[in-house]
């Protein structure tokens, strides 16, 4: 049988960083009150220069030499962004040029904060099926050029950056299962016409239904106790939201990665944001058992249970 591993992590984030201070110099808010509703500290805003292909290429080029893989290595390249570089070429594309990654598989997908989730099952599928052996799988978002800077229900909320992973083909288990969800008569719950449009509370609680029911779900499929999850990896939106999902799980927040405070919400990003700092501080270890988790516009959600 054949598996897909997740053999290299990488993170990439712009320098600039925009405390909650500085949101208190543009709109009426206070770091109390964002640091009390989100848990959000901080977040780094791209510079003008940069594109969900530049930082995806970064991400994606960390991940490789982690992985220890080559740019020929690759025949996949999967990007979930929200905020592609152009219609088309896909940021895909981009990100193969920019990482001379010879004649592959490239394209992108859309499903909101639940991207990464909906790419890395869709990469699954193709290796454990044998069409590929080595997938590159990336989420980058430049959420700060997707804010009304003036509307303060939405823009404190919000960070750019990239994440990526390596995946390849395994005879050991890797990922074990992968669940995705949508349902498209939420639409107009969390949707961009020209900005974020968002109705917070009520994406709040069906968040916290969705995916408290969805992770006990996964659970039971695999017939595992919470405590054989070494860590949940959620999407990080909201600290209250990852606590309400952990403590449906009864888990303690020391077994939940957590980097809402300083990355905020990167939306596809955030995941493989949160997996890379964990792998590289060595909490994320080879063996552990580990449950990510989205959810988003769409609206959309999904899991992916994962041996690392
Ligand atoms: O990643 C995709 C999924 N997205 C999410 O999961 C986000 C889900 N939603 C949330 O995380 C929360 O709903 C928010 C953080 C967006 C908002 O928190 P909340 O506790 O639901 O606050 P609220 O929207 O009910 O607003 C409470 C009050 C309101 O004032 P009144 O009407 O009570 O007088 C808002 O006008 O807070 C006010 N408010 C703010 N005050 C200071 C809203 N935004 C701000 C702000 N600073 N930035």
């Amino acid at each position: 049988m054949t598996y897909t591993k997740i053999i290299g992590t990488g993170g990439y984030l712009p320098p600039t960083i925009f405390t909650n201070e500085d949101w208190e110099k543009r709109v009426e808010t206070s770091d109390a009150w964002i640091k009390e509703r989100s848990g959000i500290l901080q977040r780094h805003i791209a510079g003008p220069e940069e594109t969900a292909s530049s930082m995806g290429a970064q991400a994606a080029s960390a991940a490789l030499a982690a992985a220890k893989r080559s740019p020929q290595d690759v025949q996949m390249v999967i990007v979930a962004t929200g905020t592609p570089d152009r219609v088309f070429p896909a940021t895909a594309c981009l990100v193969q040029n920019k990482l001379q990654i010879p004649t592959c598989i490239a394209f992108d997908i859309q499903a909101a904060c639940t991207g990464f989730i909906y790419a890395l099952s869709i990469a699954d599928q193709y290796i454990k099926a044998g069409v590929v052996d080595c997938a590159l799988v990336i989420g980058t978002e430049l959420m700060s050029r997707l804010i009304d800077w003036s509307d303060r229900t939405t823009c404190v909320l919000f960070g750019d950056g990239a994440g990526a992973v390596v995946l390849a083909a395994s005879e050991t288990p890797g990922i074990l299962s992968t669940d995705l969800y949508a349902q498209g008569s939420y639409e107009d719950l969390l949707t961009v016409d020209k900005y974020i449009k968002m109705q917070g509370q009520k994406v709040f609680k069906i968040a916290v239904t969705k995916l408290g029911e969805m992770a006990q779900d996964v659970l039971q499929k695999h017939q595992l106790r919470s405590d054989q999850i070494d860590w949940l990896i959620p999407h990080q939106a909201n600290i209250r939201i990852i606590k309400a999902t952990a403590d449906k799980l009864n888990l303690s927040l020391d077994k939940v990665i957590c980097t809402v405070d300083r990355h905020s919400n990167t939306s596809s990003a955030s995941i493989p944001l949160a997996l890379d700092v964990a792998v590289r501080d060595g909490r994320v270890k080879p063996g552990q058992m580990l449950l990510f988790e989205a959810f988003g516009g769409g609206l959309t959600w999904g899991s992916a249970l994962v041996k690392f």
